[in-house]
This record gives C-alpha cells, structure tokens and sequence, in this order.
C-alpha cells in the first residue's frame, strides 16, 4: 500500500485527480472505476477542472461506478445515477454509451449483476478505481462480513450505513435497504485502487483498513493484498495511524 498523508482535503483530491489525469494521459482509452460520497466529490471538481482548462480528454473513456441503490431509477434525485450526473458526467467530453453503473430498477437482478460484470471484462478490465471507505470500514456496499471474493450482487445495508447516508434522504426511512454492488472480488481485480479519506470520522476506519489485520470485518483492509493501492487521506483521516509511510 502507498499511503500519502495531505494537510487537508484540497490537497488529497488534487493528489488523487493529478494520478488519474496522469494515467489518462498515457492511456486516452483508459478504464476508470468512479465512486460515490461526499469523499471523492474534490476529486471530480480537479477532474473538471483539467478538463476545461487544460483539455484533458474523456472522449475514450469508460467508466464504472460501483453501486447503486436498489429501488432508485436513474432520474430519482437520490440515485447514484444523478449523483454522478451532477457532480461529474456532464461536465466532460465522455461518451455516455461507456459510462456503466448498475441499474437499480433491474427485474432480474442477478441476470443484470452478471451482465455488469461481462461489461468490465469487455472493456478489458478497470484500470484505476476510486474508492472511498464507509465509517464501519465497507467499500462501495460491501458492508462488514462481506466475502472477500465477492462479485457484484445485491447487498443489504446495515443500519449504520443507512444511518450515514440518511443526510441525502428526506428522513431515514426513504433509504434504501438494498443496493447493487461491485463485489470485493472485483474490485480487487481493477489494476490501480485509489482510497480515498477525509474528517476525523474515518480515522478508525483507515486505522483497521490500512494496519488491522485482513478480515471481512472491515472489508477495506483487503487492499493490503492489492499490489497497487494508494491510500491517500488527510490529516484527520489519518490521525490514528501508527505509522506515517507505508511503501
Ligand atoms: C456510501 C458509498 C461508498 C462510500 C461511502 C462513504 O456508502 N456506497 O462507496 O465510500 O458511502 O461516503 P462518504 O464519502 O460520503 O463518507
């Protein structure tokens, strides 16, 4: 794991939008694993940024978000769909019949959880995902206990999760109980994981993540198996890490 500590949440999304922006240079056709939350949020707005002032090219990207509220369609305002809408799509050059995130209005779930797969495999693999990491140490919906092979399927959502995410809803209730996620498995496999982390209310969280042992538990600490995951958080995020480098 390559953890980078930065002053402040400014300087992780610069940081994290400056690897992406790099590795799209080199590869224009490049295959980009996105997330949702409040976290990556800066990111997108660097991303956006380098897109209009210095042209960087979205027009051969792909891109796959990692989840989806069950129940929610594309136009409802709480949908990962209209999140990415607002905060990322419409402001780049992508071409939106490569731009994949699962549809939470499926009939057939688990016909649509495969087909979401056999997309990733078509495009040749992810290259780089951004994740962001849930108080309770999840990764996109995979929530503690999840398998540690898992691919994408539907998950229910624990209380503390739905608890978290409430301040997007109009009362705790209105939030879904069950999502589409990619599986841990999946997201294993992307070639470069990104993880993303700001406030004091993910230092436990980054703390199991980064030096806990591996378990499903906090289904994050897998990342210490990946062979290219960066783990870039701000000072807060990082305040009970033990150790300030990892190479
Ligand atoms: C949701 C998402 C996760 C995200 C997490 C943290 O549960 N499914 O992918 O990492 O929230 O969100 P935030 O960045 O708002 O703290």
């Amino acid at each position: 794991m390559l953890l980078r500590i930065t002053g402040n949440y400014d300087e992780m999304s610069e940081l994290a939008a400056g690897i992406v922006a790099e590795r799209l240079r080199k590869n224009p056709a490049l295959v980009l694993g996105l997330a949702t939350g409040s976290t990556p949020l800066g990111t997108y707005r660097a991303l956006i940024r380098m897109h209009r002032e210095q042209g960087l090219d979205f027009s051969r990207v792909t891109t796959f978000n990692l989840d989806e509220y069950i129940g929610l369609g594309a136009t409802h305002p709480q949908s990962y769909h209209r999140f990415m809408e607002e905060h990322l799509f419409q402001h780049l050059n992508l071409d939106r019949r490569f731009t994949f995130i699962a549809d939470g209005m499926a009939k057939d779930v688990e016909a649509h959880c495969d087909w979401y797969e056999e997309q990733i495999r078509l495009s040749g693999g992810i290259d780089i995902q951004i994740l962001g990491i849930g108080r309770n140490g999840h990764l996109a919906f995979n929530e503690p206990g999840s398998s540690l092979g898992s691919r994408t399927r539907i998950k229910p959502l624990s209380e503390e999760t739905r608890r978290d995410n409430a301040r997007y809803f109009a009362s705790l209730e209105a939030v879904p109980t069950h999502a589409i996620t990619m599986g841990i498995g999946t997201i294993m496999e992307a070639r470069e994981l990104i993880l993303l982390a700001s406030g004091d209310t993910k230092a436990d969280a980054v703390k199991a993540a980064v030096e806990g042992p591996i378990t499903a538990i906090v289904p994050a600490s897998i990342m210490q198996m990946h062979r290219r995951a960066y783990v870039i958080v701000d000072q807060p995020a990082a305040a009970k890490l033990t150790r300030t480098y990892l190479g």
